[in-house]
């Protein structure tokens, strides 16, 4: 309290014994004034502090009195004035509740595992004629959970369509929910036709797709978070669908006889696809010593690949790959000639 009189300092030199003596004798009035009222009644020294804590965890209320005396102290359940404990006894039914005390000064109201029902104020009471009250307040913290009933499940939509993933969590503070991409590729959104939007990590419960195209595809990530860890996170796919379509690099190809010639298609398709290798709207060409077929895929694009060996003049002529899935089918044409 001295300090918070800076006025005096300008005085000068003088001053300064006859600052420090006012002060102390102040500090010593107020000792006094206060040892007299203790001897009376007893008084709280301090504040309760206020408490966060995890859910399962346990929790310690302070209540700090001078003198008690032959007075009583009752802690004591604000919300619906349930006495707790009682002195040095528990007098509710709770296992979970227990009291101490230091030298009757400090009164430690114990609550373990706690639970969310034990979120409230509790007040320390001391049975004085006029009874002297304060309260200090927890707050349990409850880590965050997602409800899986009121959360997207893995999606399949065609192209084209609008959709909506969804999540929602439990937890006190009432967790934050973000969306990311497993692949941690960006997030593409879509507000109108032209208006695309990409962002690492997109907030809220609900995200939208607009008109989805096959680069939105992937499995993305709800993650629900709030102050006490973990942070907790549900894998929803999101699977566009949408019938192949094929490109062809090399539409035209000239080779030179006894050579092996490459040809190469590529398919844009999901769900994933059947693909052949047809010759002169004939025969469909198998795998073998005069035809080398194989395929890559990554995610939706497969590229097709036909190796004809040792290039002969029965070989000339048109060769078409084919790609089918449930949503359609689509063909690519080549053209071979002899050099
Ligand atoms: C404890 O929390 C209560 C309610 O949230 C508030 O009114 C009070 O001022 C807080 N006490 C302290 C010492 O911070
Ligand atoms: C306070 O409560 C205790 C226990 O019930 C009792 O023994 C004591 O007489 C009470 N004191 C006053 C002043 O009411
Ligand atoms: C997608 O949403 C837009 C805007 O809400 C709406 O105009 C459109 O008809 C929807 N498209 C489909 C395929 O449901
Ligand atoms: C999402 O929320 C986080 C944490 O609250 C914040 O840091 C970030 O800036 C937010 N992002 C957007 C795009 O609003
Ligand atoms: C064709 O055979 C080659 C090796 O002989 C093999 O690597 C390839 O996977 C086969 N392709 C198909 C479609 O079975
Ligand atoms: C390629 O085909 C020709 C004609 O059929 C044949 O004479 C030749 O031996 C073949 N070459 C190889 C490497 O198989």
């Amino acid at each position: 309290m001295a300090r918070k009189a800076p006025f005096w300092r300008g005085f000068g030199l003088l001053l300064v014994p006859i600052t420090s003596l006012l002060v102390t004798s102040l500090q010593a009035f107020q000792e006094d004034w206060s040892t007299a009222r203790i001897s009376d009644e007893p008084e709280f020294l301090a504040p309760i502090h206020n408490l966060t804590t995890p859910v399962g965890r346990e929790a310690t209320l302070s209540c700090t009195v001078s003198n008690l005396g032959k007075y009583k102290v009752a802690w004591v359940r604000a919300e619906d004035q349930t006495i707790l404990t009682l002195h040095t006894k528990v007098v509710t039914h709770n296992s979970r509740i227990s009291v101490t005390h230091d030298n009757l000064k400090t009164w430690h109201l114990r609550i373990r595992q706690l639970k969310e029902s034990d979120r409230g104020c509790y007040m320390c009471q001391i049975n004085t004629s006029v009874m002297k009250i304060q309260q200090g307040c927890l707050d349990v913290y409850v880590p965050p959970d997602i409800i899986n009933d009121d959360t997207s499940g893995d999606l399949s939509v065609s192209e084209g369509e609008n959709a909506t993933l969804w999540c929602r969590a439990t937890g006190h503070p009432t967790p934050r929910i973000a969306w990311k991409r497993e692949d941690s590729k960006p997030i593409i959104l879509r507000k109108g036709p032209r208006q695309e939007e990409r962002v690492e990590t997109y907030n809220g419960t609900n995200l939208h797709f607009w008109r989805l195209d096959r680069k939105q595809m992937g499995a993305y990530l709800c993650i629900a978070s709030n102050d006490v860890p973990p942070a907790v996170s549900k894998r929803i796919a999101l699977n566009v669908n949408f019938a192949p379509s094929i490109k062809v690099p090399n539409q035209l190809l000239g080779a030179p006889l006894s050579t092996d010639v490459h040809l190469e298609c590529y398919v844009e398709a999901f769900p994933n696809t059947i693909n052949y290798w047809v010759k002169n709207r004939g025969e469909m060409l198998l795998n073998g010593s005069k035809y080398t077929i194989s395929e890559t895929r990554r995610g939706y694009k497969v590229s097709m690949q036909l190796v004809i060996h040792n290039f002969t003049v029965p070989d000339i002529g048109t060769y078409n790959c084919v790609s089918t899935n449930s949503l359609g089918r689509a063909e690519g044409t080549l053209r071979l000639y002899g050099q």
